[in-house]
This record gives structure tokens, C-alpha cells and sequence, in this order.
């Protein structure tokens, strides 16, 4: 029983959350006059030594008394005495650890925001550098159509951005307090959960007793959006490790976020991009993991609750390690933009714009310039030329509407340069958003 029960290995991390708690506890327990003003101090005193004692020392790992309540209550109990015994008046470990968990989630999330924001600074540093730089898009991982570095990077800032207002929305929607709910049914002694609320920066006190202890729709919320924007960072993860692959050669990644080969002494492996990439399915196991703790439970708090800490802590973990990696990775990665710009010339990637060129030069309906196109290709393919590379005479051949004016919709640069349509790839639709980036989060 002593080992199945005990929380107290992992949920000594709340001990900063529940020493706060227990100060706005007891300052609102003296301020009702439920215990006197002495004993309100004296427990007040008794909890800062304690605070001191879990910093200086660590929180002390006595499975016998299961949780960081009770190991924070009996250090209390020794060093004050009796009175300690008054702290639990009017509540109970079922809203004292739902508020300590709550306050640890809301510094979770702004953590996150914090690390995101960096990122996506990164993200418009980069992106601004390389607004002109051209690469080949893809679909299906085949070559595509042209885009430009910046705009690649670009996205991600936009992915980041709805990861962020997912953790915001989240953060709002949980920044109500527990404290004062006691066991299930809240208590007969007259506190005031309005000051509590108020102590421990919440909105409000929460409406429902039974609800406050039983619910941890909060925690799933964080882990929800952990998981989101961890599978964006795992994309981003995949694409630099892609990009890094000899036959691709379009990153040279930072050594520091590298390993090499303990035999292989070529080597340069994209461990940390890995590592996210990998991270990701745990993360997402994390929330799984909670969801099914969580379904079919009856009202109000079952033990089964106390397990709710190990996959938040291990996603948030996990999640800060993944957007600090991918932060440096950004930031410091070489782009090799001739190795993109010559990439980006293979695979027809501008046959688009010759149908395009069709359409509006010589107002051929869209349909049966793809098909001329397709014909342009074949051609070209055969020859082993690019497109650019058939003669005006062998271009006429296939349609006689052609002239010479198409060369200049063929090349990697005009086809980027003609898609300034909002949001596009074009580098002055790309330098408008990155302004307008930079403006949201006041850079420079
Ligand atoms: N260690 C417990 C948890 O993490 C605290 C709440 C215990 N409440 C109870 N009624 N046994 O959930």
C-alpha cells in the first residue's frame, strides 16, 4: 500500500504551488477569523521556513506520508507545533491539490508561451534573410512549384502562432480557483474564496464544488495543445532532417544540435531534430494517456486522479526541450540557397507558370494549356533539357500560339515573383508578412 499510494516522487514538484496555496489558505482563514490572527502568523512563519528548508535542501522523499500536502503539513507540525494542525481547516487535499495543480499547469503554459515566442522570432529572423531565397516546393514530396525559403519558414511562424492562442484560450478558460471547494461538497466555516481567487492570481473562484475537485478538462486542455504544437515542431523536426540528407544538401544543421558517428567518421546525424520528431509520440502518449485516466470516472475525486501528474509534467518537459532544440536548429542552421535554387530548377517546377502564360497571354482556357503543357514537358523530358532549354521553333511546334515572351514566365525567379496574390510565395508578400510579424511581437 505505502508504494502504490504514494505520490510524493513526483508530486514534490508542486511544492512551490502548495506552499502558496497554503499561505493564501491560512491568510484568508486569520483574515475570517476561522483561526486567530497568532496562529495565522505563526503557521504564515512556519510555511516560509519550510519553502526555505524544500530550497536550500530538496523536498524530502518519506513514502509514508504519500504526498507533498502531508509532507509539507508534518514538517510544519515539527517545527511549530499544534497549530499547524489548524492549516487543514476548511479544506481538503481534494481542492488543495486541484488549485496547486492548477497553478502549476498556468506557469506551465506561460513557460510555453515564452518558449514559442522565441522561436517564432527566430522563425522572422530567418525568414526575413531569405524572403528572395528560392527553393522547390513540394507536394507529395515531389517537386512542386517554386516558393521562397522565407515563405517556407513563414508557415511555421503561422503554426506557432495558433499554438500559442490555443495555450492563451486555455489559460483563460482554467484561471479559476478551487481552493474553498473541500472534499466534494465545499464546507460550513465562512471563508472567502473571492480573496483566496484573488491571492493566487485566479479570476474567480470556481461555481460547482463537486466540479472543482473532480475535473482536469485543464490539464487535458495544456496537454491538447502540447500535443498540437508538438506535431508541428515534429514536421519542422522532419523537414530539417530531410533538408540535411546528402542527396538533399539543403541545410548544413549546427553542430551543437549534431552528433557524430562512433565509426562512421563522415558522419553528421540530426539527433536532435530525431529527438523531437520522437518526442512528439510521446507527448502525444501523454495525453492519451490522461484521457483514458480520466474517461467514465464518477463525481467527485477517485485516486485514480493522483495520476494525472506524471504525463503533464513529462509532456511539459518534453515540450520545452523540443521548442528550445528547434529554436536553436532555426536560428543557427546554414541554408545552403544554391543547392535550394538549383533544386528548385529540376523537376519542371515552372510548368505551371507556362500554363499559366497560355491562359493569360493567349487567353487559352486552363484546362487545354495543361495540356500543352504536358506536351512542353514530355518534350523537354526526353531531350533531358529544362523547360527553359526548348527552343522557341520546338515550343511553337506544340502550339503556334507561343512566342518568344514565354521565356520570361519560365525561369525560378519570375514564377516566385508572379504569385504576390495574399499570402502568397512571392519575397514582397513574404517581406509584408514578416513586417507585420515583426510588429506583432515588437522586434526592433
Ligand atoms: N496525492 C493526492 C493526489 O495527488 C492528493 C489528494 C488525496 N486525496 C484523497 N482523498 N486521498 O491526488
Amino acid at each position: 500500500m505505502r508504494e502504490i499510494n504514494a505520490s510524493i516522487p513526483f508530486d514534490k514538484a508542486l511544492w512551490r504551488q502548495d506552499i502558496a496555496a497554503s499561505q493564501a489558505h491560512v491568510a484568508m482563514l486569520g483574515a475570517q477569523g476561522i483561526v486567530s490572527a497568532d496562529d495565522a502568523q505563526t503557521i504564515s512563519r512556519g510555511l516560509d521556513t519550510v519553502a526555505a528548508e524544500y530550497e536550500a535542501n530538496g523536498v524530502p522523499e518519506n513514502w509514508d506520508l504519500e504526498d507533498i500536502h502531508m509532507t509539507t503539513e508534518s514538517r510544519l507540525a515539527e517545527l511549530i507545533g499544534p497549530a499547524a494542525g489548524r492549516l487543514h481547516t476548511a479544506r481538503s487535499r481534494n481542492d488543495q491539490v486541484a488549485t496547486d495543480f492548477r497553478l502549476w499547469v498556468r506557469d506551465a503554459m506561460d513557460q510555453v508561451d515564452a518558449g514559442l515566442e522565441a522561436l517564432q522570432r527566430a522563425l522572422i529572423t530567418r525568414a526575413g534573410e531569405h524572403a528572395d531565397s528560392i527553393m522547390p516546393g513540394f507536394t507529395h514530396l515531389q517537386t512542386a512549384q517554386p516558393v521562397t525559403l522565407g515563405h517556407h519558414l513563414m508557415a511555421y511562424y503561422e503554426m506557432i502562432r495558433r499554438d500559442r492562442s490555443r495555450f492563451a484560450d486555455a489559460r483563460v478558460r482554467m484561471n479559476e480557483c478551487p481552493l474553498g471547494a473541500a472534499a466534494l461538497a465545499g464546507t460550513g466555516f465562512p471563508i472567502d474564496r473571492a480573496a483566496t481567487a484573488q491571492a493566487l492570481g485566479f479570476a474567480k473562484p470556481t461555481d460547482n464544488s463537486l466540479d472543482s475537485v473532480s475535473d482536469r478538462d485543464f490539464a487535458l486542455d495544456y496537454l491538447q495543445a502540447a500535443a498540437q504544437c508538438s506535431l508541428h515542431l515534429s514536421r519542422l523536426a522532419e523537414e530539417f532532417i530531410i533538408w540535411a540528407s546528402q542527396p538533399f544538401g539543403f541545410v548544413a544543421l549546427p553542430d551543437a544540435l549534431s552528433t557524430g558517428s562512433s565509426i562512421m567518421p563522415q558522419k553528421k546525424n540530426p539527433d536532435a531534430a530525431e529527438l523531437v520528431r520522437g518526442h512528439s509520440g510521446r507527448i502525444v502518449g501523454c495525453l492519451t494517456a490522461l484521457m483514458i485516466t480520466m474517461k467514465g470516472l464518477p463525481l467527485a475525486y477517485s485516486k485514480d486522479m493522483q495520476d494525472d501528474k506524471p504525463p503533464v509534467f513529462e509532456a511539459a518537459n518534453l515540450l520545452g526541450l523540443s521548442i528550445a532544440a528547434m529554436t536553436g536548429m532555426v536560428a543557427d542552421t546554414v541554408f545552403r540557397t544554391g543547392r535550394m535554387r538549383n533544386a528548385a530548377e529540376l523537376g519542371y517546377a515552372t510548368a505551371t507558370d507556362l500554363a499559366d502564360w497560355l491562359v493569360r497571354q493567349a487567353d487559352i482556357p486552363f484546362r487545354e494549356a495543361h495540356h500543352i503543357t504536358g506536351a512542353a514537358v514530355k518534350l523537354a523530358e526526353s531531350e533531358g533539357k529544362a523547360l527553359d532549354a526548348l527552343t522557341l521553333d520546338q515550343l511553337r511546334a506544340i502550339d503556334s500560339r507561343i512566342d518568344a515572351r514565354v521565356y520570361s514566365a519560365l525561369s525560378v525567379e519570375a514564377s516566385v515573383a508572379a504569385r504576390a496574390s495574399h499570402g502568397g510565395t512571392a519575397p514582397e508578400q513574404v517581406r509584408l508578412r514578416v513586417a507585420a510579424a515583426r510588429n506583432a511581437l515588437g522586434m526592433e
